[in-house]
């Protein structure tokens, strides 16, 4: 057991798939996954072990935001020697031809947190994808004919900005969209050395203020979930 997940050593598998939601996680467990066990539910935030096509592979909900993200993150490396984790979310589109529903694969996640100023002692590090899961991903998509974008995104610590338009300067220097938590992933898993990667569908466009229906989320998500479970097991 560690701070926040009731599981034994050796209840989670070396991969895990990271939505934010908790029940996102059962949904995932319920729905792709042979055999699931659920190994925690402190907090709510329930994570899973199953086999998908014989391969072992856990879901642990992450929460909202780079904070509830690196407890989880920390403690599935540190505690439970996770190797890959792939956050399977949700994102905003900074730009008028990524729609909703489309996917971006995130290279890389720029930042307005301070967790890394302090981090680095003021210094600027590059949250970056692990390659080899990244390549996995860009090969399996386009396998399974499944259109994408790649690319750098912004993992913001405030939903609800003061400045509506703020936005734009990450758009204009190429930034795709925006999420909660992929710089604190990719850093977290760097440092301790994991691997991992970012894929979003998109939920909402700023530019054109488009929004998905929660039956399109639902549909969009599950050809997420298995570009990211056909990743894991493409991988290696
Ligand atoms: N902002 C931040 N996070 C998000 C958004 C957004 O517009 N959409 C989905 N996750």
């Amino acid at each position: 057991m560690s701070v926040h997940i009731g599981a034994e050593k050796g209840a989670i598998a070396e991969s895990v798939l990271m939505p934010g939601d908790p029940l996102r996680a059962r949904f995932i467990a319920e729905n792709f996954l042979d055999d699931p066990v659920c190994y925690n539910e402190v907090r709510g935030m329930s994570g899973y072990t199953g086999s998908y096509k014989g391969k072992k592979i856990s879901v642990q909900g992450s929460g909202m935001g780079q904070a509830s993200l690196a407890i989880y993150t920390n403690e599935l490396i540190d505690e439970y020697g996770v190797k890959n984790l792939i956050r399977v979310g949700s994102c905003g589109s900074y730009h008028k031809d990524i729609h909703v529903r489309d996917l971006i694969i995130a290279m890389s996640a720029s930042t307005d947190s301070a967790m890394n100023k302090d981090r680095f002692n003021g210094h600027f590090f590059a949250p970056t994808a692990d390659y080899g899961l990244f390549k996995a991903m860009i090969d399996t998509a386009e396998q399974l004919k499944m259109p994408f974008h790649a690319g750098n995104i912004l993992a913001t610590d405030t939903f609800y900005q003061d400045d509506r338009e703020g936005w734009k300067k990450w758009a204009k220097f190429g930034v795709l969209g925006v999420e909660m938590e992929s710089a604190a992933l990719y850093t977290i898993a760097a440092g301790l050395g994991a691997r991992a990667l970012t894929v979003c569908t998109v939920s909402d466009n700023l530019a054109t203020e488009e929004f998905t229906s929660s039956e399109e989320r639902e549909k969009s998500f599950t050809e997420m979930m298995i570009l990211a479970l056909e990743t894991i097991l493409s991988f290696q």
